[in-house]
């Protein structure tokens, strides 16, 4: 099957070891594709030197997204090298890798403007700023696949605590529906993909309760996700735009979770 063989692919926050992005990453090097890979952290050229070993064509780039002008530059040096841009997937959020987070209170009355800004910026800013950069691309070529991570907690539900996370996620669900009506008249489609709990973490960190109140008993892997990104990337997918799909083992379904 030939689903992203010889296409040429960006995919963002590819610095842990256990991270969807890389995870994603690797699935579409396995099938052939060129890959430019970015992180924030530095991390992002370990993963790139294990993936040039696995035989996959990689260039890494270490950027901060949040960025425009830097994500810019990234995306002419990614076109001068490679010549073309077909699949986009805006996976960075979430966390800075290697930055700890202090503990804080959950309290909306605590929220600072900063801590609000920062976690639009790290969610949703980057989603933006890297579509902005990739998409005249895909436009020129009349081609293009956009695959947006979002997560259940926003679209689905939330956490006392999740704000800003809450809300960037939720805007990553509607720009997708509205960039994929503007896509469609360039031939390019723009889906999101919605994780439960997926276990990421580089410590066996146990979760204690969590396994019991998922119908499927476990955590999902970064695997799992990447395997709904490459058939979203790929020219299977081609008369899907605009959906947001859950991977969370079930966890949505039940009224009561106990
Ligand atoms: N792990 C889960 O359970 C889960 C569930 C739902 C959604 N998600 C989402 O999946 C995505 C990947 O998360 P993950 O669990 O693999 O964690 P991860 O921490 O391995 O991946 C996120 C990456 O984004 C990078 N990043 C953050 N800010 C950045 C910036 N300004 N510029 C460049 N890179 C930046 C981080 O350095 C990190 O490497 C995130 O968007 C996260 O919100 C994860």
């Amino acid at each position: 099957m030939v689903r992203v063989k010889g296409k040429v692919a960006v995919i963002t926050g590819v610095a842990g070891p256990k991270g969807i992005g890389y995870a994603v990453a690797k699935q579409l090097g396995s099938e052939g594709a060129t890959l430019a890979v970015t992180d924030i952290s530095k991390e992002v050229y370990d993963r790139a030197d294990e993936m040039t070993a696995l035989g996959y064509a990689v260039a890494p780039f270490q950027v901060d997204l949040i960025q425009l002008k830097d994500v810019h530059r990234m995306v002419e040096k990614i076109l001068e090298e490679f010549g073309r841009i077909d699949i986009l997937a805006n996976v960075a959020g979430g966390r800075v890798r290697g930055v700890a987070r202090k503990p804080r209170s959950r309290r909306f009355i605590d929220v600072t403007e900063e801590a609000w800004d920062r976690g639009i910026a790290i969610n949703l800013k980057t989603t933006f700023n890297c579509t902005k950069a990739v998409y005249p691309c895909m436009v020129r070529q009349q081609y293009g696949r956009i695959v947006n991570i979002s997560s259940t907690t926003g679209p689905i539900g939330s956490f006392q605590g999740a704000y800003a996370y809450s809300a960037a996620k939720s805007a990553i669900l509607g720009f997708t529906r509205a960039l994929a009506l503007d896509g469609a008249d360039y031939g390019i489609t723009v889906n999101a993909i919605a994780p439960g709990w997926i276990d990421t973490r580089d410590s066996a960190e146990r979760r204690d309760g969590l396994e019991s109140i998922i119908p499927l008993k476990r955590l999902g892997t970064s695997e799992e996700v990447a395997n709904l990104a490459l058939f979203l990337a790929s020219d299977e997918s081609s008369y899907m735009t605009g959906h947001l799909i859950i991977i969370d083992g079930g966890l949505h379904i039940p009224e009561i979770k106990t």
